[in-house]
Formats: structure tokens, C-alpha cells, sequence
């Protein structure tokens, strides 16, 4: 990434300075043409490891490697000049140390291009983020529900039922924003609690499925576009419903293959024209 390009992007600092401001909208993207398209309406796109089951059909994000977050992070950065672009840590990958998190964060940041990671975790993972934050790494948190712990979870619910499990996602959310995160990924909790919590730290909340009261939203992009349509979660609004054009294109593609009608002459190469024979 040039110095020219960099300079346009919305910058760490100026998101953080968002708190309480104008509304910070946030999009997941996981390859170039769609983060092309996705660039000029967002401040900020997200590399998510929920590119697991998005992309490669996946039940969850715990298969994800360092590598795969690293190419698709990479295609992001090349195919964007606006938005910011943060790229998820994978799930083994910075759990472990203070400074196996650096490492993982590092290569990120070297061969990505990207502004930030991403971790999931509250007070275990304080110290962590600190580490980074004081070695020039820039860290969002994501407390709250969070889809890496899926097996001690038990599941994908929303969280922060009863006051036991309330108090210590507020903890969590203090935690990582106080230990230099930029900003903070609130999933899967209800209104109450996102507006505590919000109100709670000096960094911008991002909410999935955490109600209006955050400073910004964000959505997994292939959800709001309505690529896939088995399921959809209460949290999500389907802005288009593009499966149904997918499907009906391939059928109308189909049908005139079938048929012999594509392709027609003007996709096909014209034979050059036979030069007359000279005398
Ligand atoms: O992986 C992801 O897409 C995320 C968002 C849903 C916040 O973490």
C-alpha cells in the first residue's frame, strides 16, 4: 500500500474519536471484487474469520488458519483505498501468550496491509491487548458472544442473561478497552445491556445483534445481501435477496446453453477476413 493510499483511509485514531458521534457502519468482506463494491458506503471493513463458514463451508471459525486470514486480508487491503480494514486473529493463534499474539498480529499487519486486528476474549485476554497496544499493534475487542469459544459456550445464543453472566461481560468490555483497545465488537446481547456497556467504556462499540444503543453496527455482508437464505438470524436485515438472483441466473444460463442459444454471435470471435488474391 503507498503512502498516498494510506493517507485516505479512515485512520485508528479518527475512529476511535467517533465515540458518541456520528454512527461508524462496518461490513465483513472477504475477497477483492466485494470489497471493491463495498468500499465508498463504509468506514470500516472487517476480514472476518466468519469467512470459515461464508466461504469455505465450515460449521464454525476454529478451523481457520493464520494463512487464510492473511490472503483474504490481503486481497481486501489491495482491492480498498476508504475504509479502514481490520482482519481478524484465528482461533489458536494468539490465545496462548502475550507473545504469540504479537507474532500472529505482526505478520498480519506486514502482509496484509490492514490497520488492525481483531481478538475475541474479555479479561483473560486483557493483558494481551495491552501487549499489542504498547508495541504499535491496534486492537478491537469482540466480547459479549463470542463465536471462537462456541464449544465452552455451548452454542450460538445471545448472551447476558441473568446478572452473574451481565456483570462479566461489562467487566470483559472495561477490560479490553481500558487495556488500549481502539474499539470494541459487542455481539449478541440484549439492548440493556449494550447501552451499559457503551456507556461504560471511552472507545466506540460496534454491535451485532446488540441493538441501536452502540456507536456503530456491523453485519457479516453475505447475510444482509441475502446470499445465504436457509437461515437467518433475528439481528439480521436482508437488504437484497440476491440468492434468488443467483439461482435464477444460473438457470437462464443453463436454459440457453441447452437450448444452443448462448453463446450467440456477439460473444463469439469472428474467423479474420480472407484477403483477396492479388493479380
Ligand atoms: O468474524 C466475523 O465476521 C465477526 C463479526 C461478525 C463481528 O467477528
Amino acid at each position: 500500500m503507498s503512502v498516498e493510499t494510506r493517507g485516505q483511509r479512515l485512520s485508528v485514531t479518527r475512529l476511535r474519536d467517533r465515540k458518541g458521534g456520528d454512527k461508524i457502519v462496518c461490513l465483513t468482506a472477504y475477497t477483492a471484487p466485494i470489497a471493491r463494491l463495498l468500499d465508498e458506503a463504509v468506514d470500516l471493513l472487517l476480514v472476518g474469520d466468519s469467512l470459515a463458514m461464508v466461504v469455505y463451508g465450515f460449521e464454525s471459525t476454529l478451523p481457520v488458519t493464520l494463512d487464510m486470514m492473511i490472503a483474504h486480508g490481503a486481497a481486501v487491503v489491495r482491492a480498498t483505498r476508504k475504509a479502514m480494514i481490520v482482519v481478524d486473529l484465528p482461533f489458536g493463534s494468539y490465545q496462548a501468550s502475550p507473545e504469540q499474539a504479537f507474532g500472529a498480529a505482526a505478520r498480519v499487519l506486514a502482509e496484509t496491509g490492514c490497520a488492525a486486528v481483531k481478538l475475541e476474549g474479555g479479561e483473560e485476554m486483557a493483558e494481551t491487548v495491552a501487549f499489542l497496544a504498547r508495541r504499535g499493534i491496534p486492537v478491537m475487542g469482540h466480547v459479549g458472544l463470542t463465536p471462537q469459544s462456541v464449544n465452552s459456550l455451548g452454542g450460538y445464543r445471545s448472551r447476558g442473561h441473568g446478572d452473574a453472566e451481565r456483570g462479566q461481560i461489562i467487566a470483559d468490555g472495561r477490560a479490553i478497552a481500558e487495556a488500549g483497545a481502539f474499539a470494541l465488537v459487542i455481539e449478541g446481547v440484549n439492548e440493556k445491556l449494550a447501552r451499559e456497556l457503551t456507556a461504560a467504556v471511552a472507545v466506540p462499540t460496534i454491535g451485532i445483534g446488540a441493538s441501536p444503543a452502540c456507536d456503530g453496527q456491523i453485519l457479516v455482508t453475505d447475510d444482509m445481501l441475502g446470499v445465504f437464505d436457509e437461515f437467518t438470524p433475528r439481528f439480521v436485515k436482508r437488504y437484497r435477496n440476491l440468492a434468488d438472483d443467483i439461482r435464477a441466473a444460473a438457470r437462464d444460463y443453463a436454459d440457453e446453453v441447452r437450448a444452443g442459444r448462448f453463446p450467440a454471435p456477439e460473444h463469439t470471435y469472428a474467423a479474420p477476413a480472407r484477403r483477396a488474391k492479388s493479380s
